[in-house]
């Protein structure tokens, strides 16, 4: 199937977010959409399979003109979509997610959950993968539910799949697995348009890469044509030379001191202290068990033993607020779960949970309200007309940035920071950043879980190593390279 797209255009409200975008696809190849957050690659890919109707342009699928009136009929015709937010049921198991939209049915018209079962254990099989299929899809991981989604679409033997930031979820296991699956596809001659700010990925599994800039499509090339450097020039319309600011702070005394705590389950204790003004990176595979640290440390799951002591004071949260009345904050991985209300305003997202320290006399003053979710959104860069707009209205990396805005709010001591700028564009990555320096230097502390080294290599004054749910090793930031945190992330001396 080839697929066509030209002179694209849609604007929402008075929002022109596509000018005129074209993007040629063809069978057999993976073809890399990128652009800064908001520049318009779920957009885009919206409008190909129905959702969205372009203002302007044409969709030709094999030559003929095409206009898909709803993403299933886009699906019926071969064109599948992998959403960036996960489209999965918690309450059903995964089984029944995989066939909510096409049950099998037996003779009598009753669902026929064993043939059901068995297809989709031929399938895990012949792709290698492994889901616990009868599992409510609640109790699995993030990135269970997200192969599970793929799994799906797979299933539907589409002619062409889009996949809107699959591995941002994923174990490095499982995007092993997914680029795999890709590469199968494409020797099937399916066409895929993967989305990713990734640009390692981008670089080793792609054949073509389209950049998007300002309701324009700025280039396309083959990936052997291009460089990381033009590309992120085409994204941002500049280069970016000093990636990682300057640690320009001082860390102070020990604030927080973690001791011989157990997170439940884990068979070992950590123990580790943070100063004021640092930021600690945390690096480790996936699955090392950096999350559950940090959220037994804030009080979501509760440990075993072990003392955490702030600012002298002994602590015992018992659930998350007790962590934040004593101004430690948690920025999740999970943007869904963080309770982003998406059909509030962007501004009451920001200032819900905010309201006690801009109206400290429990009159709510609207105008202040608006200034503060205002300046918060500004500083972190969120890509909006007016704060009064919807959550929903915004592109998946810029809701992401809301979640770091409502948090910064709270004027928390410490933040603890699990993957901050996963989803991100290369641009927006440099604001956050910049603010993480300004933070630091007003005395904050930072403890920054991440999964890329470049970053927790370039930011961290000191780097917590957690290998098989302990402690491996705790380097000064310039006793650390990649090698010396690998070494250790994988058991090594
Ligand atoms: N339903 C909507 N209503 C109003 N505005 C919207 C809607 N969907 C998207 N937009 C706006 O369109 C622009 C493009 O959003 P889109 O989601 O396509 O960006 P993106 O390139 O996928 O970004 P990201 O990398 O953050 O996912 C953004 O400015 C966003 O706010
Ligand atoms: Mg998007």
């Amino acid at each position: 199937m080839e697929i066509q797209m030209t002179g694209i255009a849609k604007a929402f409200g008075t929002n022109q977010v596509l000018k005129d975008v074209n993007l040629t696809l063809k069978a057999g190849e993976v073809h890399a959409l990128m652009g800064e957050n908001g520049a318009g690659k779920s957009t885009l890919m919206n409008i190909l399979t129905g959702l969205h109707k372009a203002d302007g342009g044409t969709i030709l699928v094999d030559g003929k003109e095409t206009v898909y009136s709803s993403p299933r009929e886009a699906e019926t015709h071969g064109i599948a979509f992998i959403h960036q937010e996960l489209n999965i049921w918690p309450n059903l198991s995964l089984l029944e997610n995989l066939y909510l939209m096409q049950p099998k049915k037996n003779g009598l018209g009753l669902l026929d959950k064993k043939t059901m079962l068995r297809e989709a254990q031929a399938k895990c099989a012949e792709l290698q993968i492994e889901l616990p299929l009868t599992k409510d899809a609640s109790e699995c991981s993030v990135g269970q539910q997200q192969m599970t989604e793929i799994l799906r679409v797979l299933m539907l033997n589409a002619k062409v799949v889009i996949m809107d930031e699959p591995s941002a979820a994923l174990t490095e296991r499982e995007t092993a697995t997914l680029f795999r699956m890709m590469r199968q596809l494409k020797a099937q001659g399916v066409a895929i348009v993967y989305i990713s700010h990734r640009m390692e990925e981008v670089f080793s599994e792609c054949d073509v890469i389209t950049v998007m800039r300002d309701g324009h499509t700025i280039s396309t090339k083959p990936v052997g044509d291009t460089s990381v450097d033009e590309v992120v020039r085409h994204m941002v319309g500049r280069s970016i030379d000093e990636f990682y600011p300057d640690r320009t702070t001082e860390p102070g005394e020990v604030v927080l001191t973690v001791k011989d705590l157990k997170p439940k389950n884990f068979g070992h204790t950590i123990s580790f202290d943070l100063r004021k003004g640092e930021i600690l990176g945390v690096a480790g595979l996936m699955g090392a068990g950096r999350t559950e640290i940090m959220r037994a440390i804030f009080g979501v799951d509760g440990h075993d033993g072990g003392e955490i002591t702030l600012e002298g004071k002994e602590l015992h949260f018992k659930k998350p607020e007790d962590a934040i009345k004593a101004g430690i904050a948690f920025i999740t991985e999970d943007r869904k779960g963080e309770g982003l209300i998406l059909d509030f305003s962007i501004g009451s997202n920001i200032t819900l949970p905010n309201l006690k320290q801009v109206c400290p006399t429990h009159v709510l003053n609207k105008s202040k309200l608006v200034s503060f979710a205002d300046s918060l959104s500004k500083k972190l860069g969120v890509k909006t007309q007016s704060v009064h707009l919807p959550a929903s209205s915004l592109s998946g990396g810029n809701q992401q940035k809301v979640v770091i805005a409502k948090w910064i709010g709270l004027g928390p001591s410490i933040i603890i920071m699990d993957e901050p700028t996963r989803g991100i564009d290369i641009g927006a990555k440099r604001d956050i950043y910049d603010l993480m320096n300004e933070l630091t230097s007003q005395g904050v502390s930072i403890i920054m879980v991440s999964s890329e080294l470049p970053e927790v290599l370039g930011m961290s004054d000191r780097i917590m190593v957690i290998h098989e749910g302990a402690v491996a090793g705790i380097l000064p930031r310039a006793e650390a390279t990649p090698e010396s945190i690998m070494t250790l992330a994988t058991g090594g001396e």
